[in-house]
């Protein structure tokens, strides 16, 4: 099959990102020569997609398998409390590691319980959703889930290496693939324009795990990504107007209050892009993005199969939890928002009137 892509991120904690097909046997090399032990958590429904990846370490390493609860149900101090007796029970030491299989509930644990098992110890990702590939395996950010909210634990700790091995999406169920593509084509408004190039002229064909379109937009958003974490790994804010690692909450804000209004029932990716869309509407009524801007959001988004509209839960509804979101600092709500492709910035306390406005657009109810 083809050739891996190394995707290299800098900083003080240095590592790489592979991309390609069947990487298993990569693992070692990512993992490095100090460690003995290798704990690898991994989402219980996964199956057989997780025993390539545990036969490659057994070679190596004493492998010590932890199968996760699906989904959220993993990002809990329950299932990290399980983990760490787990580690405990086996003796692992600060030069062992933690590998972790799944999507991004078991990045998200998995980085937390190797962020806090003695302090810290190495950890490799191997994403086995695009969502995950493209965004939470990349940049660090490791967190559970508390009764308050979601994230609200957590801690900064870069892996020491990521694998994207398209491979182990030939199994996921298309309506996930697609919503992937959400923060795919995110990444294409905020950063790389080549990106909404390839999916507009995208064929259905272009859109599976063997293509390499798909690849290439898989690595174009990891890329992405890369580069925002790199210049803004703590979220502090970047250099001369731009959001920095904020800029990757693009769509985020409406979304997560949509996700929630949902009861979760709608995908991350599909809530992402009825959350740019609207951000795109809101922006124009602020006056800073053209009208054809936005409709390449409809235009990119639609394209791959997300939706772009949205008329469940009442603006009011959205409007109240969008204000208690971690994103609206002090008073103000605060959006990134587009001045053109590839320029995000920060619009704050735009008006209610702009806010309602932007929601008609999206929800076709003017009396919205
Ligand atoms: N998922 C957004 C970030 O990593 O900052």
């Amino acid at each position: 099959m083809s050739t891996e892509t190394v995707l290299h991120v800098g900083g003080a904690s240095p590592y790489d990102v592979v991309v390609g097909h069947g990487l298993a046997d990569r693992l070692p090399a990512l993992l490095g020569e100090s460690v003995e032990r290798v704990a690898v958590l991994y989402a219980g429904s996964l199956g057989a997609l997780a025993d390539p990846i545990v036969d490659s370490l057994v070679e190596h390493y004493d492998v010590l398998a932890l199968g996760l609860p699906e989904g959220e149900r993993a990002k809990t101090a329950p299932v990290a409390a399980d983990c760490w007796e787990a580690l405990g029970e086996a003796g692992f030491t600060r030069s062992d590691a933690v590998v972790t299989v799944g999507g991004g509930s078991a990045t998200d644990l998995g980085g937390f319980v190797a962020a806090t098992w003695l302090r810290g110890v190495r950890v490799v990702h191997v994403p086995t959703t695009l969502l995950a590939m493209v965004d939470a395996a990349v940049g660090g950010k490791t967190g559970i889930n508390t009764e308050a909210g979601k994230n609200l634990v957590g801690a900064f700790h870069e892996p020491s290496g990521v694998l994207c091995d398209l491979s182990l999406l030939e199994s996921l169920p298309r309506d996930e693939l697609v919503a992937g593509l959400g923060e795919v084509v995110k990444c294409g408004f905020i950063a790389d324009p080549e990106i909404l190039r390839l999916v507009e002229s995208a064929s259905p064909d272009d859109l599976v795990p063997s293509s390499p379109v798909l690849r290439e937009l898989v690595e174009r958003a990891i890329r992405v990504k890369i580069d925002v974490v790199v210049a803004d790994l703590r979220e502090t804010g970047g250099a001369d107007g731009h959001p920095g690692r904020e800029a990757l909450n693009y769509g985020h804000t409406l979304a997560h209050a949509i996700e929630r209004a949902e009861d979760y029932g709608i995908r991350h990716g599909e809530a992402v892009a009825i959350g740019c869309v609207y951000v795109a509407e809101l922006a124009h009524r602020a006056g800073s993005l053209s009208a054809e801007v936005v409709e390449r959001h409809r235009t990119a988004f639609g394209r791959v199969g997300l939706p772009t509209t949205y008329a469940g839960a009442p603006f009011d509804d959205l409007l109240a939890t969008m204000r208690v979101d971690k994103k609206a600092r002090g008073a103000q709500l605060r959006f990134v928002v587009l001045d053109d492709v590839g320029r995000p910035t920060v619009l704050a306390g735009p008006s209610e009137e702009h806010l309602r406005e932007a929601f008609s657009a999206i929800s076709g109810n003017p009396s919205s």
